[in-house]
């Protein structure tokens, strides 16, 4: 069911809303509705979103690029929560062709956009085209770079159309990675093994790498690239955003 949203309204509504309380209002307002988790630290949208909702539908991008303690962390998720849980992979061909044609590291050469492109873009767009609403762990204070001003509630301009109006949730947008960590700590919320071993941001093997005592945890994102380009095309509309600042 799709429901008309004056989205500044819903704004201000949620300014001063807790992350779990966002979640509530995002579930009551749309039946078809997910969660994209990335096998990091965004685990606690899944704690709060099943506290409300045990049947909440979840999906993961497996680009078949991540860490082997990441696969193992979205499984031992799955389990922990009994969770309505959907992996999505590249389509096979694009792929082939890709390794094909430049290898299994073009990334490092060319920029990451075209592996992002897809291994992650392609098979969020079809997911995307099936829901009206979807929810997501970006917060401010993730990418200095880039998102600055990520919103509670968007209207996703990347994925949705003004004939197929997609709406995008970001709860945690106001929360710093000290709050998620006290979250994480006090309701004792599963974590995937990396941050144990000094990563904060985490996303494929090959594109991320541990920070340094007071490196900022995007500094460990495709390091080889400016900061404002450290988005995958998940979140394209924060580049889009920081372009028109320039
Ligand atoms: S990314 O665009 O740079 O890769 P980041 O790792 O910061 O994104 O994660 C921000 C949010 O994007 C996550 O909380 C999650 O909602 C979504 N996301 C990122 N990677 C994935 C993935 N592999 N599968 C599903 N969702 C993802
Ligand atoms: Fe490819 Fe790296 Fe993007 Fe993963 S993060 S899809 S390996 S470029």
């Amino acid at each position: 069911m799709s429901v008309n949203v004056d989205i500044d309204q819903l704004n201000n509504e949620l300014a001063t809303a807790s992350p779990k309380d966002i979640i509530r209002k995002a579930l009551s307002m749309f039946d078809n509705i997910a969660i994209s988790f990335s096998g990091a630290e965004d685990v606690v949208l899944i704690e709060m979103a099943t506290k409300i909702n045990r049947q909440v539908s979840v999906f993961t991008l497996d680009t078949g690029r991540l860490h082997p303690e990441t696969y193992l962390f979205v499984e031992k998720v799955r389990d922990h929560y009994d969770l309505n849980l959907e992996v999505l992979f590249p389509d096979a061909a694009a792929i082939e062709k890709l390794t094909r044609e430049k290898g299994l590291f073009s990334f490092y050469r060319d920029g990451h956009s075209e592996c992002c492109g897809i291994r992650k873009v392609e098979p969020l767009k079809r997911k995307l085209a099936q829901v009206d609403a979807w929810i997501t762990g970006q917060r401010k204070d993730q990418s200095p770079g880039t998102r600055n001003d990520v919103p509670i509630v968007q209207l996703d301009g990347t994925f949705g159309s003004e004939e197929k109006p997609l709406i995008k949730f970001n709860p945690l947008a106001n929360w710093t990675s000290e709050d998620v960590w006290n979250y994480i700590r006090m309701f004792d919320v599963p974590y995937n093994e990396l941050h144990s071993k000094g990563f904060i941001s985490i996303g494929c093997q090959p594109c991320t790498r541990p920070v340094l005592p007071n490196q900022h945890e995007r500094e460990g994102r495709w390091w080889w690239e400016e900061e404002t380009h450290k988005e995958c095309g998940l979140h394209a509309g924060n580049l889009i955003k920081t372009e028109q600042a320039d």
